[in-house]
């Protein structure tokens, strides 16, 4: 029997501190009246001194199990895509499975810059279409205002910080993600790059100074590039779910700059009512603007049972990705009870509790097998 990946759970996280374009304009040669002239931007989010890539990824992975109703131990798989890890290693993924408790879950990050939410999405309705597993987390999550170069006034008036999370559930109900369309174009990697702190250039007193940790890149040269490549990916999403644009719902596009957005609709003859915009409340959140969208249309009542949706990014790399999905609500959960709320937060403290269990097992362990001066037979 055929296994479908329907979205049962969702949740999304955006810091509190909103910096406008008129906040930007005292930072750089900048103005409110050309940001949202030439974005659609009026303001976006950045993360404060104790929030990173991990810290938004958990609230939003929480969100989504609480609306699914799943125990963090039902998770078979988390997969984070962030282009902002808190480290090139451990994987957010993990750091996310060890805070929710997820002890039975795989983990794992992916970069496919703001196409890679759907990547993602993509992989986990494949797993769970082979009946690999039942439960996964899907997670985009971004802290970019760590990386922008706050002098560069060509970049840092765009991004934002934010994390969004789907819960997929294994069914037979026909539905849930339909078809997928993955696609790259490495040529045009040097478009949009962060040069160093990777193994090509690796941190130095040289490249810092130079600010090659920041974001860098060749705006026009991505907008042509985007521009281009939404419909394409839109179309053949569409096609491999014998579906036509005519069928298109709620169309939710990566949320980058309005006028990448109208130039696809325009030229997939979607009328603006049935695409999905939030650009102007939070900048492009690269792997986390498609389930911010999503999650406000759903807080907006813009998805009804059987509606057809389109979601497609695009990114650095280059990178593009659509995915059709039909949107098969779970049934409305009831309130939580007041128990439900104290059981959930009991649950995460525990699982904060056995993590430092562990981590001082592990150190008793290391500790016990030099004295023995013996191998340490278990971490
Ligand atoms: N304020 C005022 N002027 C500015 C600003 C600014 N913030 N930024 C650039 N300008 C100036 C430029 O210096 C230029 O001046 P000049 O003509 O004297 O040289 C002028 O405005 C026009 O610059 P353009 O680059 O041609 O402006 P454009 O209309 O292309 O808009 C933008 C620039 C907004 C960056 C656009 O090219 C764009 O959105 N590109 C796509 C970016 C994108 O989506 N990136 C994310 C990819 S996804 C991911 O994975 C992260």
């Amino acid at each position: 029997m055929p296994r479908y990946a329907h979205i049962v759970g969702w949740g999304k996280y955006v810091p509190d501190k909103i910096l406008t374009n008129n906040d930007l304009a005292e930072l750089v040669d900048t103005s409110d009246e050309w940001i949202l002239a030439r974005t659609g931007i009026s303001e976006r989010r950045v993360a404060g001194p104790k929030e990173s890539t991990f810290t938004m990824a958990l609230r939003a992975a929480q969100e989504a199990l609480k609306v699914a109703n799943i125990d963090p131990q039902g998770v078979d798989l988390i997969i984070v895509s962030t282009a902002t890890p808190d480290y090139s290693f451990p994987a957010t993924a993990c750091l996310v499975q060890d805070a929710l408790g997820a002890t039975r879950a795989g983990a794992f990050d992916l970069e496919a810059g703001c196409a890679g939410f759907v990547y993602a999405l993509s992989i986990a309705s494949q797993m769970i279409a082979t009946g690999a597993y039942e439960h996964i987390l899907v997670i985009g999550a971004e802290t970019l205002s760590r990386v922008l170069d706050w002098t560069d006034r060509a970049t840092c008036v765009l991004f934002g910080d934010g994390a969004g999370a789907f819960l997929l559930q294994a069914s037979d109900v026909p539905g849930g993600v339909l078809s997928f369309v993955l696609g790259a174009d490495g040529s045009g990697g040097q478009l949009l790059m962060i040069p160093a702190g990777g193994s090509r250039q690796p941190a130095s007193p040289d490249t810092v100074s130079r600010r090659q940790h920041y974001v860098q890149m060749r705006g026009r040269e991505v907008f042509r590039f985007a521009s281009r490549v939404m419909s394409k990916a839109t179309r053949e999403a569409l096609r491999a779910a014998k579906l036509t644009t005519d069928d298109i719902d709620l169309f939710i596009p990566h949320q980058a700059n309005l006028r990448i957005i109208l130039s696809a609709a325009k030229e997939l003859r979607i009328p603006m009512e049935r695409v999905f915009v939030n650009v102007e409340k939070y900048g492009n959140t690269s792997a986390a603007s498609i389930p911010i969208a999503f999650c406000e249309a759903i807080e907006q009542e813009r998805l009804k049972a059987g509606d057809h949706l389109v979601l497609v990014g695009f990114g650095a790399g280059l990178t593009w990705a659509a995915a059709v999905v039909k949107w098969q609500p779970p049934p409305p959960a009831p309130p939580p009870p007041r128990r439900g709320r104290l059981w959930r937060w009991l649950r995460y403290r525990w699982a904060r509790l056995v993590s430092r269990l562990r981590r001082l097992r592990r150190r008793v362990i290391f500790w016990w097998s030099r004295i023995r001066r013996e191998e340490p037979s278990e971490w």
